[in-house]
């Protein structure tokens, strides 16, 4: 019995990030290829992907690390830029989850309200360099 109360304890410390040395993280790590099937649903016909890129929004490849609005040929409302914000796992969560309250007049039209989802596409996102 006492044993077992180890072992998933050893479980549980593992799943948590905190034997494998990472920083726990705040979110779950979402499915990357399940995030691009998402991305091809919903984000793509603005965003394009790694061959095409489209005229109604930004690319997303290279996102993490780049300063929000700086896609160069890119449309943008000012306020994406003024954000400041420098993408990150964080930032694009809560971008995600609600573009217009995250940054007040953002033209992004659409949010993901699906934690999962968004998970998944963030997972995606990370992997499109
Ligand atoms: C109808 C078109 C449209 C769709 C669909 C769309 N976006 Fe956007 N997105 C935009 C536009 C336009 C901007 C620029 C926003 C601004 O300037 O305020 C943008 C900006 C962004 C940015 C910030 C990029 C940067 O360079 O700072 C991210 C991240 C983003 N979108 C992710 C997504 C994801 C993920 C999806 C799919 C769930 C998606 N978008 C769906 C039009 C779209």
């Amino acid at each position: 019995m006492r044993r077992l109360t180890r072992i998933a304890a050893v479980a549980w410390l593992s799943t948590a990030g905190v034997l494998s040395g990472g920083v726990p993280s705040a979110f779950a790590e979402g499915n990357a290829a399940r995030g691009r099937l998402a991305y091809q649903r919903t984000c793509i016909a603005c965003h394009g992907d790694n061959k095409t890129a489209s005229s109604a929004g930004p690319s997303l490849v290279g996102l993490i690390g780049r300063r929000a609005g700086t896609v160069a040929g890119t449309p943008y409302g000012r306020s994406l830029y003024e954000s400041g914000i420098i993408w990150d796992e964080a930032a694009l969560q809560r971008y995600l989850a609600s573009p217009s309250d995250e940054v007040h007049g953002t033209i992004m039209p659409i949010g993901v309200r699906d934690p999962v989802e968004r998970d998944d596409l963030v997972a995606y996102l990370k992997s499109l360099k």
